[in-house]
């Protein structure tokens, strides 16, 4: 799967592109992602991507026209026709169900909004505005990592254990169970010498009642 980020700060989605899961995904060629600076598709010197708005008011809006020129490049190069995505807390919430449908798309394009605003006619060639969640960044960037994380995971082989993601909380429309690790035993620190202990049931073996002590877990977390 490819994605394509256009952004006026390609070094910070390439660099956080390359750690974790999807960095891993990455070098072992599961996934593609391509951080497009806007400013290569200025043609002015100073390479402007911002102007006043019309009407007049505060702040900047993207121009139009380096956003279509980075469409038209990334249309060209990959030679079909992908998704356009458009990063705005007016988007569509992203949801696990959201991110199962993009997942299966073979090519995403994230248009990182900014600023104030980017100019009306570039919604022309988005297919669909993604938001978040209901808050207000500073810019597009923070979303399009979000969604290029959480869509990564699901595209075959990137994360390891198969199971891991078909048990994800909201795939099965439950919140997760708690999970413990070693040690078994250890102090809470701070004042009182209180023991945090893993419940007995985890450590008993009875697979039949692990499973149902998870599910009446995840149910109490709802
Ligand atoms: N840009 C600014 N705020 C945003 C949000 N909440 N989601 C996606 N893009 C955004």
């Amino acid at each position: 799967m490819r994605f394509d980020i256009v952004t006026i700060f390609p070094g910070m989605v390439a660099e956080a592109a390359k750690t974790g899961v999807v960095g891993r995904a990455i070098e072992r060629g599961l996934v593609t992602v391509k951080a497009h600076d806007l400013r290569d598709f200025t043609t002015d010197r100073h390479r402007v991507v911002d102007d006043v708005p019309y009407g007049g008011g505060p702040g900047m809006v993207l121009k139009p026209e380096p956003l279509f020129r980075a469409l038209d490049a990334i249309a060209a190069e990959s030679g079909r026709k992908p998704l356009v995505l458009l990063t705005s807390p007016q988007g569509t919430r992203l949801t696990q169900a959201v991110v199962e449908r993009l997942s299966r798309e073979p090519q995403l394009v994230l248009l990182c909004g900014r600023y104030e605003g980017v100019d009306e006619r570039v919604r022309s060639r988005v297919d669909e505005e993604i938001s978040i969640g209901d808050y207000v960044l500073s810019g597009g960037e923070l979303a399009a990592l979000v969604v290029v994380d959480a869509v990564a995971r699901l595209v075959p082989d990137v994360v390891g254990d198969e199971e891991s993601v078909a048990h994800d909380s909201f795939s099965r429309g439950l919140l997760d169970f708690p999970h413990y690790t070693r040690p078994a035993e250890m102090s809470a620190g701070g004042e009182e010498q209180a023991t945090l202990k893993v419940p007995d049931v985890l450590m008993s073996g009875h697979h039949a009642e692990i499973r149902r002590w998870r599910k009446r877990e995840a149910l109490l977390r709802r």
